[in-house]
């Protein structure tokens, strides 16, 4: 039945074969943790104006406008979701956040993957999104999904406890990305991944609202993570209209 209603997600998606880590939670229901004080270093950080402005479009909490624009044929990410979730190479027990879940979209496909020994937190700066997603997998009986509130700062996320973050269309909407950053490499083990999926404005025919919309080109934004202290290791090919960036985070711990 699960299965089913996991595959149902599914139904748009040209799977190919393709392929990551957890502290298991075996809570029988999601639940929200409270942000507890990050312990990142401090960053100097002015807010990107765009991503300010374009977050102040979640303040509408209607899950159900939302999960029409996430979830829909011809979203690319949402038609190769199956693709991007195997070429991940996700192993069984792995932890995994999915940061800036939006409706859970990849938290749900990342559970199954996870498997009983495994967990993928939910992490978002709307508490709705993550309500939204907590009923999502209750209703499937995903007990390995727990939520997580994060802020403009940080997830909220213990320190090394993840294998995996997860952004996919989420970068582009941290207001404050070096901070953010930061947060992420106490976050990710040491040489756990970090991957970064987001719309390439450079790809010709982008209109002038997708380039006022991302801040900057892939290769900008390739820079600004390395500079976090990450190192890219892949791009697995098949997205057309968005990049796909894996990285690995430092092996010594941040
Ligand atoms: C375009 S949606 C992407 C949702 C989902 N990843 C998907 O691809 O379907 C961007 C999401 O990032 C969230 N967000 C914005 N700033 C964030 C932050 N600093 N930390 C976590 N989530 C954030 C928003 O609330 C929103 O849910």
């Amino acid at each position: 039945m699960r299965r089913l209603a996991i595959a149902a997600l599914c139904v748009a998606c040209r799977p190919t074969t393709a392929p990551l880590d957890p502290q298991p939670t075996h809570d029988s229901a999601p639940r929200t943790v409270s942000q507890p004080d990050s312990g990142a270093p401090p960053v100097d950080e002015t807010p990107q104006p765009v991503a300010v402005r374009i977050n102040r479009d979640y303040a509408e909490g209607d899950t159900k406008r939302w999960a029409k624009n996430f979830e829909h044929d011809g979203r690319e990410v949402f038609d190769k979701r199956l693709d991007i979730v195997d070429a991940l190479d996700l192993r069984e027990g792995s932890s995994i956040a999915d940061v800036g879940a939006g409706t859970g979209l990849f938290t749900l496909l990342f559970a199954e993957k996870a498997g009983k020994q495994g967990r993928v937190v939910a992490v978002d700066v709307q508490q709705y999104f993550l309500d939204h997603v907590a009923e999502r997998a209750k209703a499937l009986g995903l007990a390995n999904i727990t939520v997580q509130l994060a802020d403009q700062r940080g997830t909220g996320l213990a320190p090394a406890s993840i294998d995996l973050a997860f952004l996919c269309d989420a970068y582009h909407h941290l207001e404050l990305p070096r901070t953010y950053l930061a947060d992420l490499r106490r976050v990710i083990k040491p040489g756990g991944r970090l991957v970064i999926i987001d719309y390439d404005r450079t790809r010709p025919g982008t209109g002038a609202w997708m380039k006022d919309h991302i801040r900057a080109d892939p290769a900008e934004l390739r820079r600004e993570i390395e500079a976090a202290g990450f190192t890219l290791i892949g791009e697995p090919k098949g997205l057309r209209e968005n990049f796909f960036y894996v990285f690995r985070a430092p092996r010594a711990p941040a």
